[in-house]
């Protein structure tokens, strides 16, 4: 695969918990989205590490196409 699956064509927002380790899924493949399952494997894809110094809401993207990687930054309205 060279191109990432898209997982949906929007985003997921998610509660996210101060100094807590997420891992985005960059393939699409993941069962458990917006986060890596480890399904990338053997691909050239790498999930990409998310933490924040903060409990907020995060809106991840769910296209795998944002030029920002985890966050959404609107490509999908693109799709
Ligand atoms: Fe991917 Fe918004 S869901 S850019
Ligand atoms: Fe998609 Fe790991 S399952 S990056």
């Amino acid at each position: 695969m060279s191109e990432p699956i898209i997982a949906q064509n929007f985003p997921y927002l998610i509660d996210v918990e101060k100094g807590k380790t997420y891992y985005w899924c960059a393939c699409g493949k993941s069962a458990n989205q917006p986060f890596c399952d480890g399904s990338h494997s053997g691909s050239k894809f790498v999930p990409e590490k998310f933490v924040t110094d903060q409990n907020k809401k995060v809106i991840f993207c769910g296209c795998k196409q944002s030029k920002k990687g985890a966050i959404c930054d609107g490509s999908h309205n693109k799709l």
